[in-house]
């Protein structure tokens, strides 16, 4: 058997869990170490999401730590995996850059475009391999409706139709857009990145939202202009109960239907069959095994590209434009 890379954790709250839950069966990768300034983290087990609690982590295996000065001090590992708020983000992934980890971020990349910039320059400067860990493309069902649509199998898209909503963070940095960038960055990034991994860029956005307890856009709806591409309504919301995520793909000959982890794919002739992926490995393990076989490998994470999620970036900050003027804004670079 090849080498097992090994991994440390940085930011043990919701995302933290979950990502520690999906190291459990990598083929090319093992959890090693967990490090989180706030040691009470350890001992509760559990964590918030904004849609309810995540469940059980036995921190008992991992090596624990409080600072990543302490972490690299102490501990022999491959890849950091960063699941801090989104602020911190850019200083901790350049950081462990140059220390020589290879570095696995959650979304959103960063607060800033110069943020984003500054990460990409730090991958090519020290030639460390850097991915953002934009769940919803390696979720099977988006991966599903994602390969149809690349292959025409219905003809052309006419209109991508997506919809998100969650209940509001109850973590403080989450309250204060400054810091998380709203619903907007936070939650509708999800859909944007992966209308973008297909459509690329529109010319220009309308966005109209509401501002509520985090000072940014927490309820919007967005559409994208393409001059001759599809029709892109996207809908998201950090003002109502529970969680929803679902996207319709209306083609030439059919629609592709996702609903929680199932695709429904009706014809325009009346056939209707629905696909279930709930017994499939789950985006979030199949970003970290990915990212662990380009490490392994020594590819470039191209499925999800540094350039690929800048371009996501770009389309969120011009939204933010959007609402914030009530007018059609261009994406620039
Ligand atoms: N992909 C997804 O589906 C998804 C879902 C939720 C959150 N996220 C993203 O994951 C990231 C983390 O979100 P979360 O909900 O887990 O946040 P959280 O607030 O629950 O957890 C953050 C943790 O980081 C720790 N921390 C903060 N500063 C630190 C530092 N300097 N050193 C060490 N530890 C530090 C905090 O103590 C906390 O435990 C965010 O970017 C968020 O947008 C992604």
């Amino acid at each position: 058997m090849g080498r097992k890379l090994r991994a440390a954790l940085i930011g043990f709250g919701g995302m933290g869990h979950c990502h520690a839950a999906n190291y459990q069966g990598q083929k090319d990768v093992k959890l090693v170490a967990i490090c989180d300034k706030n040691p009470q983290v350890f001992e509760k087990g559990v964590a918030e999401l904004n849609f309810g609690r995540t469940g059980f982590t036995d921190v008992s295996g991992y090596n624990l730590y409080r600072s990543y000065r302490e972490l690299v001090a102490k501990e022999k590992f491959d890849i950091l995996d960063i699941c801090l708020p989104c602020p911190l983000h850019a200083r901790y992934a350049i950081r462990a850059m140059e220390d020589g980890y290879d570095v696995l971020t959650e979304k959103p990349m960063a607060r800033s475009l110069a943020q984003v910039d500054r990460m990409i320059a730090a991958s090519k400067a020290t030639g460390r391999k850097l991915m953002t860990a934009q769940v919803v493309r390696f979720m099977p069902q988006y991966r599903y409706v994602a390969d149809a649509l690349r292959e025409e199998k219905f003809g052309k898209l006419l209109r991508l139709s997506a919809r998100r909503n969650a209940g509001m963070p109850s973590r403080e940095w989450y309250r204060d857009c400054r810091q998380s960038g709203g619903a907007l960055l936070d939650l509708h990034l999800h859909d944007i990145d992966f209308a973008q991994s297909i459509l690329g860029v529109p010319e220009t956005v309308l966005c109209q939202g509401i501002t509520r307890e985090s000072g940014g856009i927490d309820d919007l709806m967005a559409s994208w202009f393409f001059g001759n591409g599809p029709i892109v309504n996207i809908e998201s919301s950090w003002c109502r109960g529970g969680f929803d995520a679902t996207l319709a793909a209306i083609c030439e000959n059919g629609t592709y239907e996702i609903i929680g982890q199932k695709v429904l794919i009706h014809s325009r002739d009346g056939k209707t069959e629905t696909l279930d992926f709930a017994k499939e490995k789950s985006g979030y393990f199949r970003e970290i095994e990915y990212f662990a076989r380009c490490v392994l490998d020594g590819t470039e994470p191209e499925f999800c590209s540094l350039e690929s999620v800048r371009r996501s970036m770009q389309v969120a900050f011009a939204e933010d434009r959007s609402a914030r003027s009530c007018k059609k804004t261009r994406v620039r670079a």
